[in-house]
């Protein structure tokens, strides 16, 4: 099968370390699934392993890929869950200790095939399309658990999503929109606030900007870059999300802020099977869809993966197989 692989990784350089060729067909274990992905999604996380962080050299190669749509031996039209836990856990997915994501311990799915528990799939709604679907999993879900489960944000509240350009914000922009709240957003790019404007952000602001009043809750995937902002714009008892810390994971921490005010940091990762469930009602219910910046075949990948790199995303890159 054709593969999208992490074959060396280079903090510098991740791009060298990609390689786009033939993989031998994945085995299926006892309990687990074949899934012929039509549409894959590029995720930050992917390149954080040609990177070397979160993924230990001694994995290669390893297929990339978190997000996957497709269909299975059976043909079955499924989106793909992408994390794979202890069988035996019960509970809240993300919280298992043994849990990793696709494409950490097990082969991802930037490829023609993937493999995963067949209680990681779920029925892909007839009024999305693969590559819709294909960019649920990952970003769309970790939004939806920062906003939903994380942040407490309710309708009429008011939140800011840092870097408006990215998978997880452009997701966070929309779910929010949809969901009743007033949105806020900040990106360095001019282009990226009006496409967050379209996107359903009430108001754009350049990052830092001093906003015209301070917010219910904070998502942030932007890290060092825009904490001190994220800190400063909360009211008192607000509450930051952060996911990600793309611009590093160092910042000043800010303590007598976060005390005096009574702010509330909270990390979020990923999401739930049944919070992915939730989100895939949503979008059928309300018309909200992901927002695909472009469609490459899977064979052009290094191309995608380009576009991540220099950052001029606006949305999702989806490779279709
Ligand atoms: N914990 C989890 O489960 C989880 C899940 C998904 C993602 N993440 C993490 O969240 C982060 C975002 O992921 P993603 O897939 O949404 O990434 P992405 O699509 O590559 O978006 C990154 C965004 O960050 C902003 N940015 C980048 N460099 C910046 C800088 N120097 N200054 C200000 N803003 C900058 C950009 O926004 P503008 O250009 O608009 O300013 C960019 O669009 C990544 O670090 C990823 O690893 C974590």
């Amino acid at each position: 099968m054709l593969a999208v692989t992490c074959t060396s990784q280079s903090a510098d350089d991740p791009l060298s370390g990609l390689t786009v060729g033939e993989r031998p067909d994945p085995e299926v274990p006892e309990g687990w699934a074949r899934v012929h992905v039509r549409a894959a999604s590029l995720n930050h996380h992917d390149l954080w392993s040609l990177k070397g962080v979160g993924l230990p050299a001694d994995r290669l190669p390893m297929v990339l890929g978190c997000d996957a749509a497709g269909v299975t031996d059976d043909g079955e039209e499924v989106v793909v869950h992408a994390i794979v836990g202890d069988p035996d856990w019960t509970g809240d997915e993300t919280l298992d200790p043994k849990r990793s994501i696709l494409s950490e311990r097990h082969q991802g799915a930037l490829a023609e095939q993937v493999v995963v528990p067949r209680r990681n799939l779920l029925p892909k709604p007839e009024a999305m399309s693969f590559a819709e679907a294909a960019c649920l999993p990952t970003a769309w879900l970790t939004a939806y658990r920062m906003l939903f489960t994380q942040s407490g944000a309710r309708p009429g509240d008011r939140v800011l999503v840092q870097g408006a350009g990215g998978g997880v914000a452009t997701a966070a922009i929309a779910l929010a929109r949809a969901a009743g709240l007033t949105v806020w957003a900040t990106s360095r790019d001019e282009a990226k606030r009006a496409r967050a404007l379209e996107l359903g952000a009430h108001e754009v602001f350049e990052p830092g900007a001093r906003l015209p009043a301070r917010v219910d809750a904070v998502l942030e995937t932007v890290g060092k870059a825009t904490w001190s902002h994220s800190m400063k714009s909360l009211r008192q008892g607000g509450t930051l999300v952060v996911s990600g810390a793309t611009t590093g994971s160092d910042p000043s921490a800010d303590l007598s802020r976060l005390f005096f005010l009574q702010l509330r940091v909270v990390g979020s990762t990923m999401g739930t099977r049944s919070e992915l469930e939730a989100l895939l009602r949503l979008c059928a219910s309300s018309g909200v869809r992901p927002v695909v910046d472009e469609q490459l075949p899977l064979a052009e990948a290094a191309r995608g993966f380009a576009r991540l790199v220099e950052g001029d995303v606006v949305g999702k890159i989806v490779l279709t197989a």
